[in-house]
């Protein structure tokens, strides 16, 4: 029950305190939540950015439809989709299995086939991009439900453009592209979304039992 406390006291926060700052402990801890996340294969084709310089912030603010969460809050985290589908990375993913599991890697030689043959059915770049965007979103999903449950504020966002976040922080030299941002801090007092009650559907009409 306690869960569902915690996801009704969490909203998308619109005006963050600036003044407040997430102990790194807790930041760390809704970072490993993110790396738990189950990812289609495993393959986490995702990085965080943990953006930090305050500079970098204000121009990414500025690239989002100047939304203040984005300079305001403690933290700001940019899921990124990592555009490397090379057969090298899937065969460091496969390395990574046979070490943590201490398995011979022969044993993984079909695996390995499955996930080059699941990329290569991926037709081309736009395709690979989407589904590893959808991993980002189950990722997003994840980090509100833990922010949530640190009592962490949050707010997701896809309000801004991607082509300028990515040149703001030199991610094509990463091979990265950015499809959520994830503010994370405290509340502010006067932030009056936070008393506004939670619009749904009523669950009678959002779940079809057959
Ligand atoms: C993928 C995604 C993108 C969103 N983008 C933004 C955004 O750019 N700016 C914003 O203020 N809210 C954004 N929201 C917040 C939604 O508007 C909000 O979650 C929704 O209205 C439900 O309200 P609640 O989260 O407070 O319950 C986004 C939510 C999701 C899930």
């Amino acid at each position: 029950m306690e869960y569902i406390n915690s996801l009704k006291w969490r909203y998308a926060t619109k005006k963050f305190d600036a003044t407040k700052t997430v102990p790194e402990e807790i930041v760390q801890r809704i970072l490993s939540a993110a790396n738990l996340t189950a990812t289609s294969l495993g393959f986490q084709p995702i990085k965080i950015i943990n953006v930090r310089p305050s500079h970098l912030r204000e121009k990414i603010r500025s690239a989002s439809f100047n939304q203040s969460q984005v300079t305001d809050a403690s933290h700001l985290l940019v899921l990124c989709v990592d555009a490397n589908f090379s057969t090298e990375r899937v065969n460091q993913y496969i390395q990574r299995i046979s070490t943590t599991r201490n398995l011979p890697i022969e044993n993984l030689a079909g695996f390995e086939n499955s996930i080059n043959k699941w990329i290569t059915n991926l037709k081309d770049d736009n395709s690979r991009v989407n589904w590893a965007a959808k991993q980002a979103y189950i990722t997003l999903g994840t980090m509100l439900t833990a922010c949530a449950l640190e009592q962490v504020d949050s707010c997701p966002m896809e309000g801004f453009v991607p082509e300028q976040v990515s040149e703001i922080l030199e991610l094509q030299k990463l091979n990265l592209f950015p499809v959520l941002m994830l503010p994370i801090g405290y509340r502010a007092a006067e932030d009056a979304n936070q008393n506004l009650p939670k619009v749904r559907v009523p669950l009678s009409e959002y779940i079809i039992n057959i």
